[in-house]
């Protein structure tokens, strides 16, 4: 954003930031938010401010809770609320709706949004919502090119058809989301007339290893889960957290800083003509650009401006700590494919995989995820649906609800392309199951036979037993393949206890998936 408030005009910095936002909520607009005044010292305002988030990693939950929070310390009635908490017949009432949600899936509503989703978009009672003002900003990833930030453009749309006011445009991210949303929330608090508080402290966020000061963990082991025989190379991998103090919940994910291939980055250099000699652009090429892109790509085609920034990658925590004190293990699926007559390596996969040597150190941090957690009563009985490296998660459920000495049943659905060579952890999972810790383990090993049999077939099988867990009170969870595996189980799931009893169990926060 351009600002407009020059930096000599008689105003204090607070002053001058909050106009600049105004103004350029006013230019996209036409007209002044009525109610909107120059904070002096930190001025009310009478509407209070609903922040409706859709997300389903936590990013876009952490903004909309941090916007609450800024507009909360500014002297103003904010709160940041799940989209699926609110009924959307309440929403007419709310004068001033700021939405952050991300895309998910396919194009998708994150899980919390779904059933908000549909409850704007029923013909004949949906909310109509004149006189509500609201702006959007959308989370994504530019690599879903079509489906970029899709969930928030449905809902920008949406709430201009049934009549709301949109206060400033809709802003768009990209994976690097942070600067985009703070400019957003800066416009549209100010074009809401809300004068948040310059800054909130953000101790409590930035305590111990965040994203930004991860901590350097060593590796301790790598092993192949799958047999040389088989058509896929999964490994266990163990970091080391020894000395960090670092703390995770089963159900949370590592994130990991890796860097690109040597090799990859050999041939990028050659195919575009550049300097091999260069060792700055070489490390830059290395630890801080993505480049499979340019592989086969004509000599010339290389600029560091529309290369995207290298991201850390996210994995399933599969370790409980009760289980591994001061450490992590990840259950990792090696990346690798030929496109356009290209062999592409996944960045992250095969560097931890094939080039992090044991005992050498990458940056790890948390991310959290509050909405694949286990029951918190531990009678309570859990089903998980984990094929292929879906199964990271629950053998840290299970190894907490074992060292926990939980009494609630486990019932375990996993599957893979060949029992003989893809059955991951499968001493651990034999050696629960005839200690009776693992209640009920059905496999479904899609290439052992003829025609193809899924996890999803197996529920089928199982209906009536399903059924009358789930109707007992059990959480059902998902982790592992979006685009294909997760929407085949969410039909199945959908067939055997109805549309009414998913979106109840989705609202109990009975119904968790972790999928990608
Ligand atoms: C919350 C979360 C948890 C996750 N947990 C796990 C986990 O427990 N285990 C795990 O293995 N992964 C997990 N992932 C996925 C993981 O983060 C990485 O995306 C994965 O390891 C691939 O990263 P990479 O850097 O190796 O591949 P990249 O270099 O990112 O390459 C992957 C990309 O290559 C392309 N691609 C891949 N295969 C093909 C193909 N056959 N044809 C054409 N293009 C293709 C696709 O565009 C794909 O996005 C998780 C992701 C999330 C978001
Ligand atoms: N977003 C990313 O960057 C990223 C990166 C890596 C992996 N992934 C996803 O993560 C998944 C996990 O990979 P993985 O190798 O561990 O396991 P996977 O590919 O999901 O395979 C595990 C089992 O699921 C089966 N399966 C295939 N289609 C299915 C469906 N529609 N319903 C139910 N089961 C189905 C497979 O059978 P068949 O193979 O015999 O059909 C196999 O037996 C990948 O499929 C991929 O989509 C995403
Ligand atoms: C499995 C998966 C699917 C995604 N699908 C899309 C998509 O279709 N379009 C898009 O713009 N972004 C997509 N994203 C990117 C997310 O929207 C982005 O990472 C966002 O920051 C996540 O925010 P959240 O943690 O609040 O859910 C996807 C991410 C993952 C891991």
């Amino acid at each position: 954003m351009v600002p407009l408030i020059p930096e000599n005009a008689p105003f204090s910095a607070e002053q001058r930031a909050w106009l600049n936002g105004f103004l350029a909520g006013v230019l996209s607009r036409g007209s002044a938010p009525a109610g909107a005044s120059l904070p002096a010292g930190g001025t009310q305002h009478q509407e209070p401010l609903l922040v409706l988030y859709g997300s389903q990693s936590g990013n876009a939950e952490a903004v909309a809770k941090k916007i609450a929070k800024r507009a909360s310390a500014g002297g103003f009635s904010a709160r940041a609320a799940s989209m699926d908490t609110v009924a959307a017949s309440a929403l007419p009432a709310e004068k001033n709706v700021l939405v952050v949600t991300s895309t998910w899936g396919d194009g998708d509503m994150p899980d919390n949004a779904q059933s908000f989703w549909t409850s704007i978009n029923q013909n004949g009672s949906s909310p109509k919502l004149k006189g509500v003002r609201y702006s959007v900003l959308a989370l994504g990833d530019r690599n879903y090119a079509d489906t970029f930030c899709l969930a928030g453009r449905k809902i920008d749309e949406r709430f201009a058809e049934l009549g709301a006011e949109r206060v400033v445009g809709r802003a768009d991210c990209d994976v690097d989301f942070e600067e985009t949303a703070e400019h957003w929330s800066s416009s549209a608090l100010a074009a809401l007339g809300v004068a948040p508080a310059a800054k909130v402290t953000e101790e409590s966020e930035e305590v111990g290893w965040t994203k930004k000061k991860p901590f350097a963990a060593s590796l301790k082991a790598n092993n192949r889960l799958t047999s040389k025989d088989s058509a896929k190379d999964t490994r266990h991998i163990v970091f080391s957290l020894k000395g960090s103090g670092m703390v995770y919940e089963v159900g949370d994910a590592l994130g990991v800083y890796v860097s690109n291939c040597p090799e990859v980055v050999d041939l990028v250099i050659n195919q575009q003509g550049l300097d091999a000699a260069d060792t700055e652009l070489r490390e830059k090429l290395t630890t801080q650009y993505e480049i499979r892109h340019l592989l086969g790509k004509p000599r010339g085609e290389f600029s560091f401006e529309t290369l995207r920034k290298l991201q850390p990658r996210l994995y399933s925590i599969a370790s409980s700590l009760n289980a591994h004190p001061e450490e992590v293990h990840l259950t990792i699926g090696v990346v690798k494919y030929e496109d356009g007559g290209v062999q592409h390596k996944g960045v992250a996969s095969t560097f931890l995989s094939e080039r992090l040597a044991l005992n050498e150190t990458t940056g790890v941090f948390i991310h959290k995820a509050n909405h694949f957690r286990l029951p918190t009563d531990t009678d309570v009985p859990i089903i998980m649906v984990g094929p292929g490296t879906g199964i990271a998660p629950f053998r840290a459920f299970l190894e907490e609800r074992e060292a926990t000495r939980s009494k609630g049943k486990n019932w375990l659905f996993f599957g893979d392309q060949r029992r003989a060579s893809d059955f991951l952890y499968h001493e651990e999972i034999t050696a629960w199951l005839q200690s009776g810790h693992l209640t009920r383990l059905d496999t479904a090993f899609s290439r052992d036979q003829e025609n193809k049999v899924y996890v999803q077939d197996r529920m089928r099988q199982s209906a009536d037993e399903l059924k009358r867990w789930i109707d007992g009170g059990a959480y059902f969870y998902v982790c592992g393949d979006a685009k294909r595996m997760a929407k085949d189980v969410d039909a199945a799931l959908r067939e055997i206890v109805g549309e009414s009893t998913v979106e109840a169990m989705r609202k109990e926060g009975r119904y968790c998936r972790d999928v990608y």
